[in-house]
C-alpha cells in the first residue's frame, strides 16, 4: 500500500492541514523537549526528515517566488546543472522528475513502450518487500510482476532468485533494485548488483531506486551513478530531493542514466514536471555543504538513541543506512501501532512477508528520545 492510501486509511487527511502546513514548533531541531501530543503529534511513519529543509534553501524558495509567474525553464536548467555537476555527469544525463516517484512512473512507462514496440513480453521483477512504486505503476499498465522474497534473518535481496526470474523470461525484464531497500534500511553490496548488470544481456533494465544514498555509510555500496558513467545503457538510478533534503513537500526527484536512456525516460515525465519554488531550494540544498553533514548528523544521532533503546529491550533490528530503521515487534502489530497512536506517535506499518518488523522513521534526536520514552513506557506495561 502507497503512502497516500494510508493516510487516507489512517484518517490522517483531516488533520493534514494541522501537520502539514508547517513542522511543528516542538519538533524544530532546536527544541529540547518533545512532547507528542494530538496537536503536535510524532509522526514516524513515512520517512520524512523532520529537521525541515535547510535555511538557505527556505530563502531560496521566497525569492523564487517573485519571479514565479514565469515559467521555470531557467531554473530547471540551473538545477539540471547542479545535479549534473554534484555527479560529475552531464546534463544530458539528468531527468527530473516531480519526485522520483514520478521518475519511477517514467522508468516503467519508457520500459512497457521499448516492449511494445518490439512486439516483446514484458516484466518487473521486484524483491519483497520493498518501497511500491514500481509495482503499482507497473500494474497500472498490465505489466505483469515478479515478486522475489527477501531472504535470510537479515532480510537480504534473494539475488539468484531474481536472475533466475529474468534468465527464465523470454522477453524485456525491468529489476526495481532499491539500495539501500525501503523498508529493510540495509545496503545490497554494490559488487553484487554490478555483477548482474555485467552479465545481463540488453533485455534486463536496471532501475536503481538510490533515495536514501546520501545517508549511506556502508563502504558496500557505491552509487550506481557509476555505471551510468561507465556508458551501461539499461541502467536508470533514481535519487529524490524528499530525503536528505528534506524536501518532500516540494516534490523534485531525478534520473541518472546515458543520454539515450535518459530521453527516453524524460519522454514520460511531463513537461515543466517541477517548479520554481523546487528548483530553487533544489539548487540551494546541494550547495549548502553544511545543511548536508547537519542532516546525515542527525539522522546518525536519533539511530544510536533508538539503536541503543532496541538493545536494551532487547528488540531485535536491522543494520539501518538510512534515516530509519526496520526493528521487531513483540506481540500484536496492529494492537501496537494502534497504542502507539493513541499516544500521538505514528509509527510505520509491517511490511508482509516480512511481519512481525516495524518501520520506523529516524526524526530528530529530541523526537526520537520522545519515541524511547513511549517504547519503554510500552514495556513496563508489558505491550512489547
Ligand atoms: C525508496 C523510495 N523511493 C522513492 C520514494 C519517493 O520519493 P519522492 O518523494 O521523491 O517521490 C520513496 C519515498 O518514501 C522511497 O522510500
Amino acid at each position: 500500500m502507497l503512502r497516500r492510501s494510508l493516510f487516507k486509511s489512517a484518517g490522517l487527511l483531516a488533520g493534514a492541514a494541522a501537520f502539514g502546513s508547517a513542522v511543528p514548533a516542538a519538533s524544530a531541531a532546536d527544541a529540547k523537549v518533545f512532547v507528542p501530543s494530538e496537536k503536535t503529534p510524532l509522526l514516524l511513519n513515512f520517512n520524512e526528515n523532520s529537521l525541515g529543509m535547510s535555511a538557505k534553501a527556505k530563502a531560496a524558495v521566497a525569492d523564487a517566488v517573485n519571479g514565479a509567474f514565469r515559467y521555470p525553464d531557467a531554473l530547471r536548467e540551473e538545477l539540471q546543472e547542479e545535479i549534473a555537476k554534484t555527479l560529475g555527469v552531464k546534463m544530458e544525463n539528468v531527468s527530473l522528475g516531480n519526485g522520483s516517484s514520478e521518475t519511477i512512473q517514467a522508468v516503467v512507462h519508457a520500459v512497457a513502450e521499448k516492449a511494445r514496440r518490439a512486439g516483446s513480453p514484458v516484466q518487473l521483477i521486484v524483491p519483497d518487500p520493498t518501497f511500491g512504486c514500481a509495482e503499482g505503476y507497473a500494474d497500472a499498465v498490465g505489466m505483469a510482476v515478479v515478486k522475489v522474497p527477501l531472504t535470510g534473518p537479515k532480510l537480504a535481496f534473494d539475488l539468484d532468485a531474481m536472475k533466475k526470474a529474468a534468465r527464465d523470461f523470454k522477453g524485456i525484464s525491468l529489476v526495481y533494485a532499491c539500495n539501500p531497500n525501503n523498508p529493510t534500511a540495509t545496503v545490497t553490496p554494490s559488487a553484487l548488483l554490478e555483477a548482474w548488470v555485467k552479465e545481463a544481456g540488453p533485455d534486463v533494465v536496471f532501475l536503481f531506486d538510490e533515495a536514501y544514498a546520501e545517508f549511506v555509510t556502508d563502504p558496500a555500496f557505491v552509487s550506481a551513478v557509476e555505471l551510468v558513467k561507465a556508458g551501461v545503457p539499461n541502467v536508470v538510478v533514481a535519487r529524490t530531493f524528499s530525503k536528505i533534503f528534506a524536501m518532500a513537500g516540494l516534490r523534485i526527484g531525478y534520473a541518472v542514466a546515458v543520454k539515450d536512456t535518459c530521453s527516453a525516460v524524460d519522454g514520460f515525465a511531463s513537461v515543466d514536471n517541477i517548479n520554481a519554488a523546487g528548483a530553487a531550494a533544489g539548487i540551494a540544498s546541494l550547495r549548502d555543504k553544511v545543511f548536508i553533514e547537519k542532516s546525515k548528523s542527525s539522522v546518525e544521532l536519533s539511530r544510536a538513541i533508538v539503536v541503543k533503546a532496541l538493545t536494551e529491550l532487547g528488540l531485535e533490528y536491522l543494520p539501518s543506512q538510512t534515516n530509519f530503521i526496520f526493528h521487531k515487534i513483540k506481540g500484536d502489530h496492529k494492537l501496537y501501532k494502534s497504542r502507539m497512536a493513541e499516544s500521538h506517535v505514528f509509527v510505520g506499518r509491517e511490511f508482509p512477508p516480512a511481519v512481525g518488523w516495524n518501520r520506523l522513521t529516524l526524526g530528530t534526536p529530541e523526537e526520537m528520545k520522545a519515541f524511547v520514552k513511549v517504547l519503554k513506557d510500552f514495556r513496563a506495561k508489558g505491550w512489547i
